[in-house]
């Protein structure tokens, strides 16, 4: 499994997707209220651009006239008919036991981490000072 590095928390803030092609699939990254969650731009119904749909909440009624709408920005529905799905875990709330949207796990990690690879070159110390590049060998 390959780390992929997608951009900057500040560039992706609350309420934003991006989009990405990672080893030929199509995947869309979202911040939802600070959190982050992958998901396959495909939907599993007839393969429309799934990530493409508004972020709506879960309407659930347990009596008539009691409708109780949460999850608020947490489901996608597709653009072409209108399935709903979880972008946290990908299920379906059209028929959870046949259909399921790819989703993927995002974390945030510190700069520090991904930035340094597992090769160094040697390097020699630089300060800046008074407009002046300054190399200490
Ligand atoms: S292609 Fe997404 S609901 Fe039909």
């Amino acid at each position: 499994m390959a780390r992929h590095v997608i951009a900057p928390v500040a560039e992706l803030p609350p309420g934003t997707r991006k989009f990405l092609d990672i080893d030929g699939r199509p995947i869309a990254i979202f911040n939802v209220k600070g959190e982050f969650f992958g998901l396959l731009n495909r939907c599993p119904h007839q393969g429309a651009a799934l990530c493409e749909g508004p972020l709506i909440g879960l309407a659930q009624s347990s009596n008539p006239g009691e409708i109780e709408y949460t999850k608020l920005g947490e489901i996608i529905r597709c653009p072409w008919h209108g399935w709903e799905f979880d972008i946290r875990t990908g299920q379906s709330y059209c028929d959870p036991k046949r259909f399921r949207a790819r989703a993927y796990s995002v974390n945030v990690e510190p700069g520090s981490a991904v930035v340094k690879g597992p090769y160094v070159a040697e390097t020699v110390a630089v300060s800046v000072e008074s407009d002046y590049v300054v190399v200490d060998l």
